[in-house]
């Protein structure tokens, strides 16, 4: 199996709802939502790659970085690597339906752990989308993170439990899935969240929690103060809201604030291992993958998805030595051009 089949037999499997385009920029598939594209104009799922496409790196190669570190600590578990994959739902209405959204999420999990990562498992407007998640932890040495949506107080705490019972490593919520008009249709009612709601959803376990879809200083100090172990800066991979920065612009603000006090991931945009490590530098512990995970697992099951984290993976070692970067723990700002 190599990268050049996977993409071609995923353009056919992916019936047109993803082109499997050269790159995966946002452009071909403006406004796709429902679908694999970023609402409206898309404006918002291009920033994230105009704005990491406008980090430079420094590149050094008279030092002594010869062997440098790509494993990565998290709460307990040594990953090979600080890339995770994204949480992603709806396998019928957003990619075509050629994979059932059991198959799809355990595949994805299964190719994560392959690769020595964990994935994120997401939540939809079918309640049975946020069990499947929970079945692929299961399926996979509890290797999953759950992310729930911004439902109801009485809701969320249920999927809590459910997501205690499964054994996930840890949990959050996509905060930004506060718009979702398509849940409300299907009876399946989200909103935005206040202060205290969010500290009693958080204060409800005692699993490490994940505040995704955080884009400025102020919510990044809120969700800190209200508990969260860890926040993702994330656009939602420009689904949500149109005109949104890209996430590497706010990254660097938001990191230097929280940074030490939680854990910062990032997403939206990231195709290669020189973006992850420009989102590193930027101040990111680690950085999940969106869209190129789902080409992977359409195209080669739970090897495609092992095959494009392990090219991620020594796409970022080669980085790292043209960078002199030892350590994906300690990267330094200094690596990017001026
Ligand atoms: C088809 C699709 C479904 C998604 N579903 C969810 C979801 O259920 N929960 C969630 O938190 N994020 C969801 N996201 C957002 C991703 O987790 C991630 O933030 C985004 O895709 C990153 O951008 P990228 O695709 O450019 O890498 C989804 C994204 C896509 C493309």
């Amino acid at each position: 199996m190599d990268m050049k089949t996977v993409r071609e037999d995923a353009r056919k499997k992916l019936k047109g709802f993803c082109r499997v385009c050269p790159v995966c920029d946002g452009r071909v598939c403006a406004g796709e939502v429902p679908g694999m594209g970023g609402l409206g104009t898309a404006s918002s799922f291009r920033a994230n790659i105009e704005a990491l496409a406008r980090v430079r790196l420094q590149m050094r190669t008279i030092h002594p970085v010869k062997e440098p570190k790509l494993s990565f600590s998290l709460w307990g578990r040594t990953l090979s690597m600080p890339i995770l994959v994204a949480p992603m739902t709806g396998s019928t209405y957003n990619m075509g339906g050629a994979m059932t959204e059991e198959q799809f999420v355990a595949e994805l999990a299964a190719g994560a752990l392959q690769a020595g990562t964990i994935a994120m498992t997401g939540d939809g407007a079918d309640p049975s989308m946020f069990g499947s998640g929970l079945a692929a932890g299961k399926a996979n040495r509890a290797s999953t993170i759950a992310i729930i949506k911004p439902r109801a107080q009485e809701v969320i705490v249920s999927y809590l439990r459910q997501a205690e019972e499964a054994g996930v490593l840890a949990t959050g919520m996509d905060v930004d899935g506060a718009g979702l008009v398509t849940m409300a249709m299907k009876g399946q009612p989200v909103g935005p969240k206040t202060f205290e709601e969010l500290r009693e959803v958080i204060g409800a376990t005692q699993l490490p929690f994940i505040v995704k879809g955080v884009m400025t200083v102020d919510e990044a100090e809120a969700a800190v103060r209200a508990g969260a172990a860890a926040i993702v800066v994330s656009n939602h991979g420009g689904r949500v809201l149109d005109s949104v920065p890209g996430a590497a612009e706010v990254l660097p603000a938001i990191a230097d604030r929280v940074k030490g006090k939680a854990m910062v991931f990032a997403d939206g945009g990231v195709r290669s291992g020189t973006d992850v490590l420009k989102l590193l530098a930027l101040g990111a512990d680690a950085v999940l993958i969106g869209r190129p995970m789902i080409t992977a697992v359409y195209g080669g099951g739970r090897d495609g998805v092992a095959l494009a984290l392990n090219q991620l993976r020594n796409e970022l070692l080669q980085a790292m030595l043209l960078t002199g970067t030892a350590d994906v723990g300690q990267v330094a700002r200094s690596i990017l051009a001026p």
